[in-house]
């Protein structure tokens, strides 16, 4: 494509600038949530000679091999700002060859102990593993339970529980889960360690019990001390329950990678990947084109062009359908088809989205959903068009593809177009979004006026008017707030905030977990088969 977009314009210049605002406030809190529990816990946790968490993830990784961390800001602008990527890193890097799933406490945050963003992110980092086919590599370092908020935590699926249920059930199917043990891991957190298919702990600092030397002492008035209940030699020695004992923590670290390289691990891949090309235009482009105001237009087709191989598309139906632009394409040399918004979803976008989903279902190429959407056409002229229909149409195809799906939002994610276009409830193998998107039923301003309208119906002429301007003003500052897009990362709404000059290479990343993980698929059975 020959892209049309000129980078001396005002207009581009303008939204160059407030884009960059956005980034660097995005660097800024990503910092943040690096910083872990903050100095004083960190100098405390390296005079025990125990390594700061993300060091211990960039030793275990292969050096020079990329690292794809999920949800750092989780938990952001919750509990006061006290736990930073609510106390666990996850992500994906290759350990002695392979890709695999890191799931590491932050013990400077509140001891590493679960809060209920904790448990969320830690499922959900079982989930990608489970669906792309990882090992999962657990660095435990890890308090339980946080216990005043335990009703968040402990008692409904979804919480602790399903964290084991999760490893038993991956490892009966193959995944192997692996796990070091770095700190005192009491009640839920060690059954982790005692979960896993083989686990490695370090003497002096590790510990696994059921119960803490103080649980020992008010149930059954016996008194020991740590080490003695469950230190690293007693449980390599006596009671079995880990495998290997390490002197310290770069030994543990390099019995997982010996361990992980030991586990005849296929490599499979399906696609027919082409020779990597960059796209022909800087992708540093892209926050002058899409700007911060999500109610400026653009064309998509320049933001895919600053995304894909060689910038090349191979557009379908170009003529049809104008607001959703489908087109194949090539992302660091994987097949993608990608379905990217350019206005409200009409029928005849719907259908041509459900047209093209049953292509690359048919040709085993993943689908990449761009989403920037209001919704779907409403109206008289849409209802008579058959709009409820075909807009189901394209949700059926989308929930039914037997291929893998990505999701990033790039701007607006609104109302049934969320649905339409994969959003979180649909369960695509990723969702990542750009920090200028927002995620709502509806966008403040529609919101305000529809509750409005509501309350003007149910007073019947009785409104006060200072009462209305309340609720107006309420409405605005509600759904202007739970739209940001780190309110809704904090919770794990998606898998992280991305800067749009990192997403040619999450995608790559993504692609190439999926290719290696879907099996090829037999398709429907010929007619003297069936
Ligand atoms: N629930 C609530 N708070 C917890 C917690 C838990 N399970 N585990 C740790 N914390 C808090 C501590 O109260 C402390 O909070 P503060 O900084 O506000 O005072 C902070 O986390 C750090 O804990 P601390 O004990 O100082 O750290 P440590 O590195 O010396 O020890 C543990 C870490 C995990 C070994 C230790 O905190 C511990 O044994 N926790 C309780 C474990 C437990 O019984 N869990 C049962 C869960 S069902």
């Amino acid at each position: 494509m020959i892209s049309r977009i000129d980078s001396r314009s005002d207009t581009f210049l303008r939204n160059a600038e407030s884009y960059a605002g956005l980034v660097a406030e995005l660097r800024e809190r990503v910092q943040w949530a690096m910083a872990g529990g903050g100095e004083k816990l960190r100098a405390r946790h390296l005079e025990r000679g125990k390594l700061p968490v993300r060091d211990r993830i960039d030793l275990l990784l292969d050096a020079g091999s990329p690292f794809l961390e999920l949800s750092a800001l989780a938990g952001f602008g919750l509990y006061g700002n006290e736990v930073p990527a609510a106390g666990v890193v996850t992500g994906i890097g290759r350990v002695s060859g392979v890709p695999c799933m890191l799931i590491a406490n932050d013990a400077t945050v509140k001891g590493g102990s679960f809060f209920a963003e904790t448990v969320r992110k830690h499922v959900r980092a079982q989930e990608i593993a489970w669906e792309n086919r990882l090992p999962c590599l657990y660095l435990v370092d890890c308090g339980g339970a946080y216990l005043p908020e335990q009703d968040r935590v402990f008692p409904d699926f979804g919480h602790f529980g399903t964290t084991f249920y999760h490893q038993c059930r991956m490892s009966a199917d193959g995944l192997p889960q692996l796990s070091a043990v770095f700190g005192g891991c009491t009640a839920g957190g060690a059954y982790i360690p005692a979960l896993s298919d083989e686990s490695v702990m370090v003497e002096g600092t590790g510990r696994i019990h059921l119960g803490g030397p103080p649980i020992v002492k008010a149930a059954i008035a016996e008194v020991v001390d740590g080490e003695t209940l469950g230190g690293a030699a007693m449980h390599a020695r006596v009671s079995g329950v880990t495998d290997y004992l390490a002197v310290n923590e770069h030994q543990a670290l390099a019995k997982l990678r010996d361990i992980v390289a030991h586990l005849n691990w296929p490599r499979a891949g399906h696609a027919t990947r082409l020779p990597v090309r960059a796209p022909l235009y800087d992708a540093q482009e892209i926050g002058g084109i899409v700007g911060t105001d999500l109610k400026q237009p653009y064309d998509v087709r320049e933001v895919i062009a600053r995304l894909v191989d060689g910038s090349e598309m191979q557009e379908f139906k170009p003529e049809y359908g104008a607001t959703l632009v489908t087109t194949f394409a090539h992302l660091h040399g994987y097949p993608l088809g990608i379905l990217a918004n350019n206005g409200v979803l009409f029928s005849e976008s719907s259908l041509k989205g459900a047209h093209f989903i049953e292509l690359c279902n048919q040709r085993r190429i993943p689908l990449l959903f761009l989403q920037n959407i209001t919704g779907f056409m409403v109206g008289t002229e849409a209802e008579r068009g058959g709009i409820a229909k075909h807009s189901a149409k394209l949700v059926y195809a989308m929930a039914t593809a037997r291929v893998p799906r990505f999701t990033v939002m790039i701007g607006g994610s609104y109302g049934a177009g969320n649905y339409g276009m994969s959003g979180r409830g649909f369960a695509p193998r990723f969702l990542f979004s750009w920090p200028n998107s927002r995620i709502a039923t509806m966008s403040a301003d529609v919101a305000s006026n529809v509750l409005l309208d509501l309350r003007r119906g149910s007073l019947k002429g009785d409104a006060d008017p200072a009462a209305l301007a309340e609720l107006e003003a309420q409405t605005r500052a509600q759904f202007d707030a739970q739209s940001d897009p780190y309110y809704a990362t904090a919770r794990l709404w998606d898998d992280g905030i991305i800067e749009p000059t990192h997403t040619r290479d999450v995608l790559g990343i993504c692609l190439e977990l999926a290719d290696a993980s879907t099996p090829r698929f037999e398709g429907v059975s010929p007619v003297y088969r069936m």
